[in-house]
């Protein structure tokens, strides 16, 4: 173990829980009768336990996992892009844990990877509402060598991280000023059309995105990808696609767990009109872009004003049956 990774762990706490640890450390010396100031690690664990009970379960968690992840990381093999997951305090975006940021990452890399042709092509990759950036990993293997990715997002503080964490070689993330009513209902502009070339981009990604778009939004950043994509382009953005698969799932749904991911399977019910009957949330959001639901014909509305083509659907696990992923994934097209 370095300094470095303890002190990181150490400034987590106040002087006050500093204190608190050494306390615990003391009695719990006393009490094996250890006259030595180095602590065993079993007894370490003791008092972590201890701990553990009156703290703010975020803290410890951010403690023990600054102190046990770098030698995880260092024990990674075969990728080189799980190195750049951040730490439990920058990891948002409703994926929390390190395994599943791990998890995701890989999904959308394969995924995304199948579908693009295998030539020597520069790959400009803008990924729209990139958060702590778990997609700008997933980008890293393929944009290595001869490309570049984009990330844009709404919220300020995510930006200003991902311009310290990602290389600058090979990122650039851009603060968008426009309002939507969770992530910055404190910003004016309604729409804000990107700061990109027509035509510049061969692919778009949003995960998780769209599903806190109302119907305005959504038609109108569809729009921009449809404008910043090159031909033969591709975009995968995430959606709660409320087709047959869903209704068929909804007589099963309750407040058990679902078997597929770790949310009641009666949270994913779409019953409340957004303004059209295609768009719609669920009735414990507050603000109805918490969660955005849409119809097939919803999303035929989205392209007719584009020249996009809907190519492929990923059905998520929250339809309560096997998903790559937990949202569906859809894949559209640009013409030539
Ligand atoms: C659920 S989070 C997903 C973040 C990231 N894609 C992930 O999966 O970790 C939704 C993200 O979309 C961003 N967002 C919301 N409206 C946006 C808009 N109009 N343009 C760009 N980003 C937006 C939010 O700030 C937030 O980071």
């Amino acid at each position: 173990m370095n300094f470095e990774d303890v002190q990181k762990a150490v400034d987590l706490f106040s002087p006050e829980e500093m204190k608190r640890l050494r306390g615990y450390i003391e009695h719990r010396e006393q009490q094996m009768e250890q006259s030595s100031t180095i602590v065993s690690v079993e007894s370490l664990f003791t008092t972590l336990a201890d701990i553990r009970s009156k703290m703010d379960v975020t803290k410890f968690l951010a403690f023990l996992e600054n102190l046990y992840l770098p030698y995880d990381k260092n024990n990674i093999r075969r990728t080189t892009n799980l190195d750049l997951i951040p730490d439990y305090s920058h990891r948002r975006g409703g994926k929390i844990a390190y395994a599943e940021w791990a998890h995701v990452i890989g999904i959308f890399q394969t995924i995304i990877g199948q579908h693009l042709p295998r030539n020597d092509s520069e790959l400009m990759w803008l990924d729209v509402g990139c958060g702590t950036g778990i997609l700008a990993i997933a980008a890293y293997p393929l944009i290595l060598e001869k490309g570049k990715y984009i990330g844009i997002d709404v919220q300020r503080r995510d930006i200003e991280f991902c311009r310290e964490h990602y290389p600058a070689s090979l990122y650039e993330f851009q603060h968008l000023d426009a309002k939507n009513a969770v992530y910055s209902p404190l910003q004016d502009s309604i729409h804000t059309p990107w700061k990109l070339e027509d035509s510049s981009v061969n692919l778009v990604t949003a995960l998780s995105v769209w599903t806190h778009f109302d119907q305005a939004d959504a038609l109108f950043y569809f729009q921009e990808v449809d404008r910043v994509l090159k031909s033969e382009g591709k975009a995968f953005l995430t959606f709660f696609l409320l087709d047959k698969e869903y209704e068929q799932s909804l007589a099963g749904r309750s407040p058990l767990q679902s078997a597929y991911h770790k949310t009641p399977t009666d949270k994913w019910i779409f019953d409340q009109y957004s303004v059209s009957t295609h768009w719609r949330h669920p009735e414990w959001a507050k603000i109805s872009e918490n969660a955005i639901g849409v119809t097939p014909t919803g999303i035929q509305q989205l392209l007719e004003k584009t020249d996009l083509l809907w190519e492929h659907t990923y059905l998520g696990n929250w339809k309560e049956k096997f998903g790559l992923f937990f949202q569906d994934i859809l894949v559209f097209k640009k013409r030539r």
